[in-house]
C-alpha cells in the first residue's frame, strides 16, 4: 500500500485541454490508496504543517513527510504514451526512409518475429517498461507482438514494475511472412481472449493499473473473419478499448482501399466491422478527409499522433492536421511508436508535434501549436484518448496520483535557469529543451518509480 505523502510546491497541469495552470505554493495531499486527497494553492511554506494538521486527516492518511519543491521544481501529470509498440523497443531507428510496408517486411517482421522466445520477450520487456518509466511515461497503451506468452509477459513486467498500461496482443493473420502471421482468425481470437483473461486476472478490480486492449495491427494483415470477430468482441465488452493503425500514409492506404474495394475510406471499413467507437485508438491519422475527422468525432474515436514516426519512417514527411483536429473537437494524444523514430520520448514527441504543426501551417495555414498544447495533448489528452480521463491526466482531487517531479537544476541539456525567469519560462526552457535527467521522480498511483533515493 502507498503510505500518505504531501508535496509543497509549484504545480503545473491542464484542468482542460489547451489551457495550462502555473499554480504556485501549491500542497498536495495523496492518500494511502494512491489518490489525490487534497489539493489547495497559495500556501506559504511556513504555514503548511499547520494547513495539514487542520486538516484532521485519520492516522495513516496523515502525511509524515513533506516533500518541499524548490523554485525551480514542478509538480506535473506523468506524460500518457498513447501508440507504442513495445517489441519495437531494440529496433528504434531502424530502416528510416523506407516506406511502411517495406520496413515491417525488412525490419519489423523479422524482429518482432523473436518474441516468440519467452526469455527474449522478457529481457526486452523489462528494458523496454524500465526506459519509459525513467522518461516519466506514467500510462501507455502497447502492442506487442502477437505471441499470447510474450502479451502476458509484457503485462506482468508492467504489473511488476507499477507502469499503467493497456495491454494488447497484436492481431495479424495474413499479409505477413509464414514465420510471423497468426495461423488463422479463429487461433488469432483464441489468443487474443487467453490474454484477455490473463491481465484480468492480474488484478480484477476495476481499478486495475493494467487493462487489456483489442490490437488489429491494422486491415492489411486482418482478414474479414477476424476484423468481424474483433468487433464482436469489443461489443460483447463494451469497456474493452481498441487500438490500430489508421490511415497512415498513402501506400498503406491504397493498399488497404485495394484490399477492401467495396470502402472508399478507412473510417467506413473500421466501422464496418464494429471497431471505430469511442475507445478506439487510431494511430497516425496522417491523410484525413473532411468526412473521416467529422466520422471520428461523431464516433467519439480518439488520435495516437506521433510525429516522429510520420517524419522518419512510412512515406516521407507525413504530417497530422492535429490543430483541425483540435478544432473539430477530436481526442488527441501523443504517442512514441518506436518503430524506425529517433526518440522513445514524450518530451520529444510534443516538440516534434509543433515542428510538423509549423510545416502544416506554412503549406496550408491550418493553426499552428505551442508547446503548452503539446503538453496538454501529453497529460489530459493522452488521458481522454486511452478513456482514463476520469482517473488520471491532471492533478485535480479524486485522481489517481500519477505524477512527476521535475528539476530543472540538474547536470544536463537543458537550457540554464536564469534568476530573473518567470516559472512559465522555466517550464517552457523544460519542455523544450530538458530530458529524462530533469524527470527526478516517478509515481503511478501514489507508488514511487523512480528517485526512491533523492
Ligand atoms: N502499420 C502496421 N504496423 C505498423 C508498425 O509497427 N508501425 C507503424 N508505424 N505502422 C504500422
Ligand atoms: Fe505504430
Amino acid at each position: 500500500m502507498p503510505r500518505a505523502r504531501a508535496f509543497h510546491g509549484t504545480i503545473v497541469h491542464c484542468p482542460t485541454i489547451g489551457d495550462t495552470k502555473i499554480l504556485e505554493n501549491s500542497l498536495l495531499v495523496v492518500s494511502t490508496d494512491g489518490r489525490i486527497s487534497h489539493l489547495e494553492h497559495d500556501i506559504p511554506r511556513s504555514d503548511v504543517e499547520e494547513t495539514l494538521s487542520r486538516l484532521q486527516l485519520p492516522g495513516q492518511e496523515q502525511p509524515r513527510m513533506v516533500k518541499y519543491l524548490d523554485r525551480a521544481d514542478f509538480l506535473i501529470p506523468g506524460f500518457v504514451d498513447t501508440h507504442n509498440h513495445a517489441p519495437q523497443w531494440g529496433q528504434r531507428g531502424l530502416g528510416g526512409g523506407l516506406h511502411i510496408l517495406n520496413w515491417l517486411d525488412e525490419i519489423t517482421f523479422p524482429n518482432e518475429a523473436k518474441f516468440r522466445d519467452a526469455e527474449h520477450a522478457r529481457k526486452i520487456y523489462s528494458s523496454c517498461v524500465d526506459g519509459f518509466i525513467r522518461q516519466g511515461v506514467t500510462t501507455c497503451s502497447y502492442y506487442a507482438s502477437l505471441h499470447g506468452e510474450a502479451t502476458t509477459i509484457l503485462a506482468d513486467v508492467c504489473h511488476a514494475k507499477g507502469q499503467r498500461a493497456l495491454i494488447g496482443k497484436c492481431n495479424m493473420d495474413r499479409n505477413a511472412p509464414d514465420y510471423y502471421r497468426d495461423k488463422d482468425a479463429t487461433e488469432s481470437l483464441q489468443v487474443t481472449r487467453q490474454v484477455i483473461d490473463h491481465v484480468r486476472a492480474l488484478d480484477p478490480s476495476s481499478d486495475a493499473l493494467i487493462k487489456p486492449i483489442l490490437t488489429p495491427r491494422f486491415a492489411i494483415s486482418c482478414d474479414d473473419e477476424l476484423l468481424a470477430g474483433l468487433g464482436s468482441l469489443a461489443k460483447e465488452h463494451p469497456d474493452l478499448p481498441i487500438q490500430t493503425h489508421f490511415n497512415e500514409a498513402q501506400q498503406e492506404i491504397d493498399a488497404t482501399l485495394g484490399l477492401f474495394p467495396d470502402f472508399k475510406n478507412e473510417a467506413d471499413l473500421y466501422d464496418h466491422f464494429g471497431l471505430l467507437t469511442d475507445r478506439s485508438i487510431l494511430a497516425h491519422c496522417t491523410i484525413m478527409t473532411d468526412y473521416e475527422m467529422d466520422k471520428l468525432q461523431q464516433k467519439h474515436s480518439g488520435v495516437a499522433h506521433c510525429p516522429i514516426a510520420n517524419t522518419t519512417v512510412g512515406g516521407g514527411f507525413m504530417a497530422a492536421p492535429i490543430g483541425r483536429f483540435l478544432e473539430k473537437g477530436i481526442k488527441v494524444g501523443l504517442g512514441t511508436d518506436s518503430g524506425g523514430g529517433f526518440s522513445s520520448s514524450i518530451l520529444d514527441a510534443m516538440r516534434q508535434a509543433v515542428i510538423v504543426s509549423n510545416a502544416r501551417q506554412a503549406i496550408n495555414g491550418e493553426p499552428a501549436l505551442s508547446i503548452w498544447q503539446c503538453f496538454s495533448l501529453a497529460t489530459l489528452g493522452g488521458a481522454r484518448v486511452c478513456s482514463l480521463d476520469d482517473k488520471i491526466g491532471n492533478l485535480q482531487v479524486g485522481k489517481d496520483f500519477d505524477a512527476l517531479v521535475i528539476r530543472s537544476d540538474v547536470d544536463g541539456v537543458m537550457t540554464m535557469v536564469q534568476e530573473d525567469d518567470t516559472l512559465a519560462m522555466v517550464f517552457e526552457k523544460f519542455l523544450i529543451s530538458g530530458d529524462d535527467r530533469n524527470i527526478d521522480e516517478v509515481y503511478v498511483k501514489g507508488r514511487q518509480l523512480k528517485g526512491m533515493n533523492s
